[in-house]
């Protein structure tokens, strides 16, 4: 028996012990359970940290079967990847990072003043290249082998709460309050020590409990900052849930503030279909299937059904491989079952919702 951070897992592991949530008596995953990549999502989605898994060799993850037509080669990871604006993105996004790793650290460290509209400028960059947004979605999810620090994914949530504030119809200022509130949201984090945030091995309860405080800390350091008093409370209420099952006040739906309550959705999304070691980007329905499944307390479920429902909206008329290694067609969206739309095969139409244990598990 081993304990593995759960942003180390690979598919095919098997679990060593039962895994709880909270104070929850079922547990989420019971010992022998094997892990799939969409269990994996799940685990991030719960704020998993880590788990034990039995130390007996990995099963090799599933590969589809070798009689796939040769059409289908190409994923849309792969065009996408291999497109000049997908290469600007990166290159602008990287761009993005190195200047948010020197400003951010200034401000904190140094008290340094900004011009907040200053601040903001490279994050409309990104956007303004990129005018659909489910286009920065695709860069995003495509982006994800490269970088995994904070400053990375505070642009992310910046990227991805700027976009579920425009599908959810927010005005101008509020949709600016929104990006604020995405690329502040984790600041607390810069100001714990790198020998925790970065730790490679098994970290302690009480390094653990420090990574907890980083919502207070963030809140401590920007509270007297030219900002919205919104950006505030979503850097303080981002890791809170609307089920009162988060922290660092347990507080629920109706004391958290809207801002917080997008970031939390932005956050963990970002967080589910970011880069790990064994596989490209996670397949959006499967993060669409985990929010279906559990998300519906925990986060508000108007800003949920209006982000799942555009994200889904994306992928009509893609051709699509379920894990039983059958590939389709997307030809019609549940709207009661997002993540199990019907799918064309040949000259059958199989309606995801009605069969059990079927799923899309990549995007070709
Ligand atoms: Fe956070
Ligand atoms: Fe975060």
């Amino acid at each position: 028996m081993k304990k593995f951070d759960v942003k180390e897992l690979m598919p095919g592991m098997i679990l060593a012990e039962d895994v709880f949530v909270s104070e929850n008596k079922i547990p989420l995953f019971e010992k022998g359970d094997i892990l799939s990549s969409k269990d994996i999502a799940r685990l991030t989605f719960y704020s998993v940290n880590e788990v034990s898994v039995e130390t007996q060799p990995v099963q090799s993850t599933p590969t589809p079967p070798p009689d796939l037509p040769n059409l289908h080669k190409e994923t849309r990871s792969k065009r996408i990847q291999a497109s000049k604006e997908f290469r600007e993105f990166k290159q602008d996004f990287e761009n993005c990072t190195e200047k948010y790793a020197h400003t951010l650290n200034d401000i904190l460290a140094k008290n340094k003043e900004f011009e907040l509209d200053e601040l903001m400028a490279p994050i409309y960059q990104l956007m303004s290249k990129n005018k659909n947004t489910n286009s920065v979605f695709d860069m995003l999810h495509n982006l994800r082998q490269y970088d995994d620090a904070t400053y990375a994914h505070c642009i992310n949530v910046a990227l991805i709460s700027n976009i579920l504030a425009q599908w959810l119809r927010y005005d101008k200022d509020e949709i600016e309050l929104a990006t604020q509130a995405g690329l502040f949201h984790d600041i607390g984090k810069l100001m714990i020590p790198d020998s925790i945030i970065k730790k490679k091995t098994k970290l302690t309860a009480e390094e653990y409990d420090e990574i907890k405080k980083h919502p207070q800390i963030g809140y401590d350091c920007i509270k007297d900052f030219p900002l919205s008093n919104h950006v505030k409370n979503a850097v303080l209420m981002h890791h809170e849930r609307c089920d009162g099952t988060g922290y660092p006040s347990k507080l629920t739906g109706p004391q958290m503030d809207k801002f917080a309550k997008l970031i939390a959705i932005a956050d963990v999304y970002d967080a589910m279909t970011s880069a790990r070691y064994y596989r490209g980007p996670l397949c959006p329905f499967i993060a669409i299937a985990t929010f279906e499944e559990d998300g519906f307390q925990k986060y508000d479920s108007e800003m949920i059904l209006a982000f799942l429902q555009n994200i889904v909206n994306t992928y009509i008329s893609d051709t699509v491989r379920l894990n039983t290694g059958e590939v389709g067609e997307i030809i019609f969206i549940n709207r009661n079952n997002l993540s199990k739309p019907t799918i064309k095969i040949g000259n059958q139409y199989i309606d995801l919702s009605k069969t059990h244990n079927v799923y899309i598990e990549e995007i070709l």
